[in-house]
């Protein structure tokens, strides 16, 4: 496995803190948003242009088409900057597509960076198995179904799988990683809210796959370690 703390490290430092640093949701959504604002600017400047082209070389009752300096069908357009404005329209593109694609990969390998930097972090092993997943606290207390972990705190999850392959899900807390029999996949959250959080198998692996569901509860820090306290009486 790759060890990214040195990308971890300059993602923190403020010299690159271009990047997101946060949970995976607030980092997803930069990710949204900064696509999303580039994508309207794109379409605002090429949909004007194109506005603005199609009004120039109208035809109207006040101009004779053959005054209006346009190409004629099947005669190519003048060159008349030998392609000064081709380059600079390639260049600008490939700048703003190479900025996307470094800026989103850095955001992204801290993401995947993150689980081993992290000291506080609460550690829980999921199996999954037909059809189910079964967790595993640190201090070895079990439970089916259900996930709770603390709010404002990075929960590692180190997946696997008892038979097939699984997958291991939750949208609103942007997870989702392979379990396969005999490998562990580790990811990690950072629930900003409590609550209750749906979770699932994201791999088809049978007859009850549909049914393979999990929550995931989300406790304020002190409900949480009161909790932790008393689960192992019967809870
Ligand atoms: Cu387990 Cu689908």
């Amino acid at each position: 496995m790759l060890d990214f703390s040195f990308i971890s490290l300059l993602a923190r430092s403020s010299l690159l803190s271009i990047f997101p640093i946060g949970s995976r949701t607030f980092i997803f959504d930069q990710i949204f948003f900064i696509f999303l604002l580039l994508g309207t600017i794109v379409g605002i400047v090429v949909i004007s242009y194109m506005v603005i082209q199609a009004y120039r070389y109208r035809e109207d009752s006040t101009r004779k088409k053959d005054d209006i300096d346009r190409p004629k069908l099947g005669e190519l357009p003048p060159q008349e900057d030998d392609g000064n404005k081709l380059l600079k329209s390639l260049l600008l593109s490939a700048v703003v597509v190479i900025a996307l694609v470094v800026w989103t990969y850095g955001s992204l390998l801290y993401v995947e960076a993150q689980p081993s930097q992290i000291d506080d972090a609460l550690t829980i092993g999921v199996e999954a198995y037909q059809f189910g997943f079964l967790f595993t606290y640190p201090d070895g207390y079990q439970s089916t179904g259900v996930l709770r972990a603390p709010v404002d705190r990075v929960t590692v999850l180190k997946i696997t799988s008892r038979d097939v392959l699984h997958n291991f899900g939750s949208p609103d807390l942007r997870i989702k990683a392979d379990a396969a029999p005999g490998q562990v996949s580790e990811t990690w959250f950072l629930a900003e809210s409590t609550g209750t959080y749906d979770s699932a198998c994201y791999e088809l692996c049978g007859a009850g796959h549909s049914y393979m569901l999990a929550e995931i509860i989300i406790l304020e820090e002190s409900e949480f370690e009161q909790w932790n306290k008393t689960k192992n009486n019967g809870n």
